[in-house]
């Protein structure tokens, strides 16, 4: 299978993961454009979209699997930002270490186990590299099953664990990818990527 990736600038990614998030019932936090662009302005990111063909529609593409990474400095004032940088202090090196943070992503429930979540982390990965990013990190909690169990498959390591004593459901889970060039030979996906306007 050969996946159609599309690679958006800011301003129109922005409003169409805002529009993909509304398909994501599962998860009460959605995002809105403002807040994408608030977050993404003045750093370096990235915005993927993969597209696949309707099931009884075959002849329509449609957005089904979404990814936004951004640079994460260790200097980030943004108290969001600020607080995750203080959580990962010890546990990943920013120090001479460019980093990258996994911000959201998702498959629309019906295009889940296709590859196409896989095809957008190994773009990504490919253009952290020619980027200059070292490693990549990205938090989930315990109960994202599907997550941890797809972050797992495409090997990023757990690095910290913060329990939550209300619900260990609840608990937070950080994990890592050191980015080397060679990685690259490794992907399994057959992409074309699309520049977006
Ligand atoms: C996690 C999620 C993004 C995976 O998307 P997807 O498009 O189905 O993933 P892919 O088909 O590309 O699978 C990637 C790899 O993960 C594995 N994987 C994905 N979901 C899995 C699951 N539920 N159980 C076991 N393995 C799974 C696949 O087998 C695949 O491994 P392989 O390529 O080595 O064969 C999707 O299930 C999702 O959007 N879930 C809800 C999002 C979420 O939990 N958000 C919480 C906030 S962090």
């Amino acid at each position: 299978m050969e996946y159609l990736i599309k690679q958006y600038p800011l301003e129109t990614g922005a409003l169409e993961i805002q529009y993909i998030e509304e398909y994501f019932g599962e998860f009460p936090r959605r995002k809105t454009a403002r807040e994408i662009l608030a977050r993404l302005e003045n750093r370096s990111s990235l915005i993927l979209m993969a597209e696949a063909p309707l099931q009884d529609d075959p002849g329509s593409l449609v957005p089904v699997s979404y990814k936004i990474v951004h640079e994460l400095r260790p200097d980030e004032t943004e108290p969001k930002l600020h607080d995750l940088v203080a959580r990962l202090r010890g546990h990943i090196s920013f120090e001479a270490h460019r980093v990258l943070y996994s911000w959201i992503g998702g498959t629309r429930r019906d295009w889940r186990g296709q590859g196409h979540f896989r095809a957008l982390s190994e773009e990504c990965e490919s253009w952290a590299i020619a980027s200059g990013f070292d490693q990549i990190v990205v938090k989930t909690k315990n109960r994202f099953y599907d997550m941890r169990a797809a972050l797992a498959q495409l090997h990023f390591d757990v690095v910290k664990f913060e329990t939550n004593a209300l619900d260990n459901a609840d608990s937070k889970v950080y994990l890592a990818k050191q980015l080397i060039a060679d990685m690259v030979r490794g992907h399994r996906s057959i992409r074309t990527v699309v520049q977006a306007e």
